[in-house]
């Protein structure tokens, strides 16, 4: 039996929500070793100003936002980050300001209406000139980014020739990396071989997530009885980008890349007339993270697979956040674990692997 042991990991992209589900939302992440994570800022209302002072009746701010978070056991992380959602109102005194307290870590950009909560994001563009990447770049700010082409018609959006994440990594990444050649970028959850060779080519301020479903699967595995709860945005693509995923992944040189699941719970994730974005992969990713660099020929019982699996899931993404590898460990053991509903007060949320027909993941946890 394969069993090693890995410290404690940060998801440095995860959805926590709002309200009486936080909590085992939260519970989830402590369950698979984390000990810490970034929380996305679309919330209801996005969370869009520093400081509680500055709240109005349209935005939250982050200092409310983490304290929600630490009440319903966000406490027993190490690190908690909640980036400042990038919208129409975002100033350069309000990334200067939120930096020099210390509250400020990260800014979110989310292409407009480009996915679940993406209202209030406006074109990336717009910050190159409003002074907001400026302020980011002098004061260390991350930016975290949701990299789409927002307002495509279907043609464009996904098609054999091209898609919204390339169109965003060939048109628009490019002017903002030279015109702030210092910003710390994450481009989260890659899914194309554009977005991978556009890391590998910037220097070591710009780094990406990938998910656990990105590396799994690809768009045909959703078409295919159409399942789904494998509906996440950026949709799943081919398998040529799943390959340029696998190897970004699966090579001992790897310091670009690193988790972030992107677990995104809907208690309703399809209704009538569609279905939300989203895979949930809460207490159960790094699980999926060993079945997918397992397929990506990784040998997990060979200290060299073992230290590539270190790398993505526990130092790289630590490294770029500045954040401390902690002396706490938790051990995978290739071993058969049935995966669980979780249950919410907005009731029952189907873990990926289930909303797939499958009952049992490859690898578990024990801590
Ligand atoms: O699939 C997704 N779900 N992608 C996103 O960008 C947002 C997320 C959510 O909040 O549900
Ligand atoms: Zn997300």
């Amino acid at each position: 039996m394969i069993e090693f042991t890995l410290p404690k990991w940060y998801d440095l992209h995860t959805h926590f929500r709002q309200g009486d589900v936080v909590a085992p939302y939260i519970q989830a992440h402590l369950d698979m070793g984390c000990v810490g994570a970034l929380a996305m800022p679309n919330t209801k209302p996005p969370t869009a100003v520093v400081f509680e002072a500055d709240e109005g009746g349209e935005y939250w701010s982050v200092e409310r936002y983490m304290r929600d978070l630490r009440d319903a056991g966000g406490d027993q992380f190490s690190e908690l980050i909640v980036p400042l959602y990038l919208t129409k109102d975002t100033t350069p005194e309000m990334i200067r300001k939120g930096a020099e307290s210390g509250t400020l870590k990260a800014c979110k950009s989310y292409p407009p209406h480009g996915t679940t909560g993406a209202e209030f994001g406006i074109p990336v563009t717009e910050f190159i000139d409003n002074g907001v990447f400026a302020a980011m770049e002098e004061a260390g700010i991350v930016l975290c980014i949701h990299g789409e082409e927002h307002g495509l018609p279907p043609e464009q959006y996904f098609d054999r020739a091209g898609n919204a994440e390339e169109l965003f990594y060939t048109e628009r990444m490019p002017r903002v990396r030279e015109k702030f050649p210092n910003l710390k970028i994450v481009c989260e959850h890659v899914t194309t071989k554009v977005a991978v060779d556009f890391v590998h080519s910037s220097g070591a301020n710009i780094v990406a997530t990938i998910t656990p479903q990105h590396l799994l699967y690809t768009i045909g595995n959703l078409i295919q009885g159409l399942k789904y709860h494998l509906f996440c945005l950026p949709v799943l693509k081919h398998c040529a980008d799943r390959d340029a995923l696998r190897a970004a992944v699966a090579g001992t040189d790897n310091t670009k890349f690193f988790a972030g699941t992107d677990s995104a719970p809907h208690a309703t994730k399809a209704t009538a007339c569609g279905c939300a974005a989203g895979c949930f992969t809460g207490g159960i990713a790094p699980q999926l993270y060993a079945q997918a660099f397992e397929m990506a020929g990784v040998d997990l019982s060979d200290v060299q697979g073992q230290d590539m699996f270190k790398n993505f899931l526990c130092l790289n993404g630590a490294a770029f956040y500045g954040l401390p590898v902690p002396q706490e460990t938790f051990t995978l053991v290739k071993e058969d674990a049935p995966v669980e509903m979780l249950k919410t007060s907005q009731g029952d949320v189907t873990p990926l692997p289930l909303g797939l027909g499958q009952q049992n993941l490859p690898w578990s946890i024990w801590r």
